[in-house]
């Protein structure tokens, strides 16, 4: 572990704290599935990105000088041959470069005594439920003690701010192990593409579940912990539910599938989607909305670089897509009028309902604000032609060199009066992982194919 990486992180948040300020970050609970059975556990973001430390029962408090405090389980080897092996507080400071470690047994007595004579508490607001009653409890032993002369906090702050901030802008070894994540995620979808082409060449009975299984396989044997999200593998019609999941459907010659998964690697995900004919041909209807929807990526990247805002691939997309739609008739420009009352009055969302992009980090929608912190003050007011609401806008993030995000346009056909048969029911989303350069953007994901004549002739084989 390199432990001088998660000390200058901390450096960099005291110097944010104010000198008298201190900050409290749990790592997340342990999750019960069922009765005595928990889910897989996953660490907290804020918390690894801080230590390096994945242990449940952690906490770290940092103080505005930059001491470093860890509170994790003691070691007990009854536990340990029960649940597997601790770090311990003894081993914490060497392994993890913190300045003390202790029991966390001890929490509920030591944290009060670290938050004495300090005047801003920060932790993540609403992050876990309880853990603003926590602070509470801990605030009161501190005010329990004033008449000793101790001083207690007189403020509260988000600590999501200034981490948020941070974590926006991926560092070098942040921006290597999302490579390396999305290597394996694209390696992930070449294999699914080339079972389902495989088996249905071989007659045999293709279910969603068997194309993620291809996916589990892949990302296991690259070291992946677990998949970034629950998989989607989407048969046929099932591509037009947004967040359907992997399940029974049977995949069928003929029909698109549309698979949406990525892996987590070392506490980073990655995320792509690729929409393949199932038996590795396209159909003509089914081509032309791929490169349609390919097209409207293919602008997207073109606006994805340093100095573009954050809503700049998505209009790009939307520009792109709302020709095609009136140039095959899904819409009918004598009803909705041009490429440009198409935009305005959001023709396109009946068959383009999401924005074409997120953050992607330690998260799979990954922290980090949308409006550009410089301009949050501009705000402008419009009619949002859909639902009548009156939005308020503030100028989208500018792009920084670092910053992590999806590209994902899509287009789904419901079936619907006077929309062309031959595309009904076909569901296409695109997604691909950017990091945003200086002169444009760097596509991590491209493992895998995403010309339609490239995918057709990667299924051949
Ligand atoms: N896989 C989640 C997303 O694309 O946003
Ligand atoms: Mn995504
Ligand atoms: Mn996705």
């Amino acid at each position: 572990m390199n432990s001088a990486l998660y000390a200058q992180r901390r450096a960099r948040l005291a110097a944010q704290l104010g000198p008298d300020g201190i900050a409290i970050v749990p790592t997340a609970p342990e999750q019960p599935r069922n009765r005595d059975t928990d889910f897989l556990y996953r660490h907290d973001s804020y918390f690894y990105y801080l230590t390096g430390f994945t242990e449940p029962n952690a906490w770290l408090v940092l103080a505005g000088d930059g001491r470093a405090t860890l509170f994790c389980a003691p070691k007990d080897l009854e536990r340990e041959i029960w649940d597997g092996y601790r770090l311990g507080p003894e081993a914490a400071p060497a392994a993890l470069g913190v300045d003390e470690a202790v029991s966390v047994a001890t929490l509920d007595t030591t944290l009060p005594r670290l938050l004495e004579n300090r005047g801003t508490v920060w932790y993540p607001f609403a992050t876990y439920p309880g853990l603003e009653t926590r602070v509470d409890g801990w605030l009161q032993k501190v005010r329990a003690r004033v008449r000793f002369g101790a001083l207690c906090p007189e403020q509260q702050r988000d600590l999501c701010g200034p981490l948020d901030e941070m974590r926006l802008v991926k560092d070098a070894h942040e921006q290597d192990i999302m490579r390396r994540a999305a290597d394996i995620s694209a390696r992930a979808h070449v294999r699914a593409m080339q079972t389902s082409a495989r088996m249905l060449r071989a007659g045999q009975d293709v279910r969603e579940y068997h194309l993620d299984a291809e996916l589990l396989h892949e990302f296991r044997l690259g070291g992946s912990q677990y998949p970034a999200y629950g998989s989607i593998v989407a048969a046929g019609a099932n591509a037009c539910v947004l967040h359907y999941r992997a399940d029974a459907a049977p995949v069928r010659a003929g029909e698109l599938v549309l698979i949406d998964a990525g892996c987590e690697l070392d506490g980073y995900a990655s995320d792509i989607t690729r929409t393949f004919p199932a038996d590795g041909r396209f159909t003509g209807p089914q081509r032309a909305l791929y490169d349609l929807v390919l097209a409207s990526q293919d602008a997207a990247v073109a606006a994805t670089r340093a100095g573009q805002r954050f809503n700049d691939p998505h209009e790009a997309t939307v520009k792109v897509l709302a020709q095609g739609l009136l140039d095959l008739g899904l819409l009918d420009a004598n009803k909705v009028g041009s490429v440009q009352d198409v935009i305005d009055n959001r023709s396109y969302f009946q068959f383009y309902m999401h924005r074409t992009g997120h953050w992607l980090g330690m998260d799979v929608h990954d922290c980090g604000s949308y409006v550009e912190p410089t301009q949050v003050g501009e705000v402008s007011e419009r009619k949002d032609p859909l639902s009548g609401e009156l939005i308020k806008n503030r100028p989208s993030r500018i792009l920084q060199p670092g910053m992590v995000l999806t590209i994902e346009p899509g287009l789904y056909v419901r079936p619907a009066e006077g929309v062309p048969e031959q595309f009904h029911n076909i569901g296409i989303r695109i997604e691909d992982d950017a990091i945003v350069t200086e002169n444009g953007c760097e596509l991590i994901t491209r493992g895998v194919p995403v010309h339609a004549d490239e995918i057709e002739a990667l299924m051949r084989e």
